[in-house]
Formats: C-alpha cells, sequence, structure tokens
C-alpha cells in the first residue's frame, strides 16, 4: 500500500489476516451520549476510543450551543467531561454539522427547545440530504423551524415555543429521525407516542431509559411512550462501533486465510444484522458477549471471524435491509465473493446517505470486475474476474472502506481509492488496523 497523490491510496490483496482490533468508539451511541449529558442535570465523563470527525462535529456544536465541555485528547481517543444543564444558553447560534447528519437532525430536536435561533448548517454532502424528514414531525410538536429551498440544510429552528406531545408513525425507518422526536419530546407537554418500525436501532430509547428518562415500549409493536422530564448525567465509556468491525467482518469471511479477534464491540441485536447475514452466507463467525457488561446501557463483547468457508448467493429485502444500512456497500462486496448472483431490494435509502451508495457501490463494483446492475432500490451482484481498479470515493468513507477491503480481501486487484482521508468521518484508525491485520505494520503504508 502506497500513499500517491493528494488523499490517493493504492491498496493491495494481503497475504493473510490476523490479530484482534479495537474499533473507534461506536458513532449512534457517542453522539446520544454527548448531546443526552449535555442537557441532563449533573457531571459525566464520556470516552471516546479513536473518534472521527463526525462525533467531533457534535462536539463543536455543543461548544458553539454554549455547553461546557472539557476535553483531553490521548493518544487513544478522547475523555469529554461535560456539565450539562437541560437549560441551554439563549442568543442565536450557528452549528457546523461537517459531514454528519447525525449530529444535525438530533441537534435539531435538542434546539427546538432553546431561546433564540439556531442554525444548523454542513458541508456539500450534508447540504444535498433530505431534512424535512425532520422538520415536518417537529413542526407538528409546535417547533419553527425552516429548510432550504431544496428541503435541506442549513436549517433554521426559532426556539423557545412551547411543544406539544404528539401521536407519531415514524415515515421512514430512521434512528435520526425518532432520536430528533424523542429528544423534542423530553421538553414537550404531554406524552409522545412514536410508532417505530422493528428494524430501526434503538440507541436512543436505551440510553434516555439508563439517564432516567420515562421512555417505555408499549405492545409487541414498538411503539415509544416519551414523557417531558430532566435526564440525570452519567459517565460512559462508549464500545466499538459494529459498523466499523463489519469491515473486518466481511474481510475476513472472504479471505481465506483469516481470523480476526474485535474486540469491546457493541453487541446491541439491533447492529448485528451483518453478523446474521454472513453467517446465512456460510461465513464462520463467532459472538462473545463480556462476562460483565459492565454499567452501560448496551451490551458490549466480542467478534471472531474466520475466513475459509465457501460463500453462498443471497437475497436481501424488507425490513432486515434497513437494519443493515451503513453495512450495504461492504454487503456488495461480500456478495461479489459469493458463489452466484446475489440480489439487494428495498434499499434506496441507500441513495439519500453521504454519497449516492447504489450509484457509488455499482460504479465501484463494476470497476473491479463484478457482473453487476445497478436496480431502481438496489443491485445485482455476482462474481465477476478481480480487476485492479481505480474508485471514486466521491468522499464517503462507508465508499472507501468497502473497497479497500474488497482490495485487501481480493475479491479486486490492486484498487486505487481518490480519497483516502474519508475513512476518517467515522474510522480515523483504518489504515493502521488494516496494516496490522496485514502483518505490514513497520512496512510502507
Ligand atoms: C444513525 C442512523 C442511520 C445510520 C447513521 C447513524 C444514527 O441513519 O445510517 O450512520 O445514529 O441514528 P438513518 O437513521 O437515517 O437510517
Amino acid at each position: 500500500m502506497t500513499n500517491g497523490g493528494r488523499g490517493e491510496r493504492l491498496v493491495q490483496r494481503a497475504t493473510e489476516l490476523s490479530g484482534v482490533l479495537k474499533m473507534p468508539s461506536d458513532k449512534s451511541i457517542g453522539h446520544r451520549a454527548l448531546i443526552a449529558n449535555a442537557i441532563a442535570s449533573g457531571q459525566a465523563r464520556i470516552r471516546l476510543a479513536a473518534p472521527g470527525a463526525d462525533l467531533r462535529s457534535t462536539i463543536s456544536c455543543l461548544q458553539a450551543l454554549g455547553v461546557q465541555l472539557g476535553v483531553m485528547e490521548s493518544p487513544t481517543g478522547i475523555e469529554v467531561n461535560v456539565s450539562g444543564s437541560s437549560d441551554l444558553p439563549g442568543g442565536d447560534r450557528l452549528l457546523d454539522c461537517g459531514n454528519s447528519a447525525t449530529s444535525m437532525r438530533l441537534l435539531a430536536g435538542v434546539a427546538t427547545a432553546r431561546s433564540g435561533s439556531t442554525v444548523l448548517d454542513g458541508d456539500a454532502s450534508l447540504r444535498r440530504r433530505p431534512m424535512e424528514r425532520v422538520a415536518v414531525p417537529l413542526r407538528a410538536m409546535g417547533a419553527k423551524i425552516s429548510t432550504s429551498f431544496a428541503g435541506s440544510a442549513p436549517i433554521r429552528i426559532d426556539g423557545g415555543r412551547p411543544l406539544r406531545g404528539m401521536r407519531h408513525r415514524l415515515p421512514v425507518a430512521s434512528a435520526q429521525l425518532l432520536a430528533a422526536v424523542v429528544f423534542a419530546a423530553l421538553n414537550a407537554d404531554g406524552e409522545t407516542e412514536i410508532e417505530v418500525p422493528s428494524s430501526v436501532r434503538d440507541h436512543t430509547e436505551r440510553l434516555l431509559a439508563w439517564m432516567g428518562a420515562p421512555i417505555r415500549r408499549v405492545g409487541d409493536r414498538r411503539t415509544l411512550l416519551a414523557s417531558p422530564t430532566r435526564l440525570t448525567a452519567r459517565s460512559i465509556d462508549v464500545p466499538g462501533d459494529p459498523s466499523s468491525a463489519a469491515a473486518w467482518m466481511v474481510a475476513a469471511a472472504i479471505h481465506p486465510n483469516a481470523r480476526l479477534r474485535l474486540v469491546g464491540l457493541a453487541l446491541n441485536p439491533s447492529r448485528l444484522a451483518v453478523v446474521d447475514l454472513l453467517r446465512e452466507m456460510g461465513a464462520s463467525i463467532r459472538v462473545e458477549p463480556a462476562q460483565l457488561d459492565g454499567d452501560g446501557p448496551e451490551p458490549v463483547g466480542d467478534v471472531v471471524s474466520k475466513g475459509g468457508a465457501r460463500l453462498h448467493r443471497v437475497h436481501l429485502a424488507g425490513p432486515r435491509v434497513a437494519a443493515l444500512i451503513d453495512e450495504l456497500p461492504l454487503v456488495g462486496v461480500l456478495m461479489a465473493a459469493a458463489d452466484g448472483t446475489s440480489e439487494l431490494r428495498d434499499a434506496s435509502e441507500l441513495r439519500l446517505k453521504e454519497s449516492d451508495r447504489i450509484a457509488t457501490t455499482v460504479a465501484g463494483l463494476d470497476a473491479i470486475g463484478a457482473r453487476v446492475d445497478e436496480l431502481r432500490d438496489g443491485w445485482r451482484v455476482g462474481p465477476g474476474r478481480p480487476r485492479t481498479a481505480s474508485i471514486k470515493t466521491h468522499g464517503d468513507h462507508r465508499t472507501a472502506i468497502a473497497f479497500a477491503i474488497a482490495a485487501v480481501a481480493g475479491v479486486a486487484g490492486d484498487v486505487t481509492l481518490d480519497d483516502a482521508s474519508c475513512v476518517g468521518v467515522s474510522y480515523p484508525t483504518f489504515w493502521d488496523d488494516l496494516a496490522a491485520a496485514a502483518g505490514m505494520t513497520g512496512a510502507s503504508v
């Protein structure tokens, strides 16, 4: 692997993959832990291993909101000391969310309760992403909120208006949308009832219940009841990100000579659909929950993934697709290594991510030599003849990681990524982990 021009990187097949890797802290839990503690009573310490740019965007937005945060950097991560307050300082504030839609959507829910105006903006990619889906329910609760002509960022919220609880059915299976409504519900008058598709990750309700919010699930369907409340600050070591770990689960499953242990992961079942998929396709993968889960809101443990098994084709559709949403570019690579033609459907949401991930994944799969057809809501892919390829990442971290894994695992020939640095959005230590797993520590990478 060498570093070429500006951000460019060549990635080659590893002769073997082995070792123990510790992932960056989970992005979803990290955003929620920072924001919830910022609006809680008391002090908390949040430990984040190797936080990516997205989590740093949430930290800087909270600082811009006047939240008291002490940030201590160490070689392995950061420790954030938060002195929370349920009354955020007033005044007009501009928040730069960078590339992070999670920061923008969650903070929109929080901003409804503060006095003064809050403008949330971001980079060119974030400005293309849909924000009316958040504005609509917040308006229904009484918030004054406007988006751009295209229904995207910048978003402006004129806060301090009374909010009413409401009954709401999430129109899209989006955990960000759910979190925005729940954060607003904490300051609403009366109860908010939200009907949630079962595939939506449940970090918000786990965390807020752990911090003392009267959040309940009712019935078999996932209906949440959230009431106005004050949260109690709680310290947390945010466990490893299963979506980052998925890169290594997939790499190990494809590579004939691989054994990787991924330690300290969040083992929330709503994030482990990729493990089930790998098993279904025939891969050797084991989940080892920690004996003592500690005191956090989420189960934690290791995943051990091994190579050498034959991978079978798969047809993916329906609710499980939403549960795999961040892993789908990697799933495309996995499908290209399976023994027949696989299909992904019901994945139109992918077109609304940091890039149009149906288009970017299909273009990448085509470039590495897989047989691939783009579908309106997914793709059809089968194995081809691995080719040397140049991959356009479109600045999308998941695309960059997926095609680096394609090269390392040998589904592709040599791969040159046009922008290797974008992995830092979620996984700043990715290249170090790749060097360690491929036994190249100390080599030129
Ligand atoms: C996230 C939810 C998902 C995911 C994103 C993080 C979250 O987005 O793609 O990376 O933390 O809530 P959607 O909820 O919009 O599907």
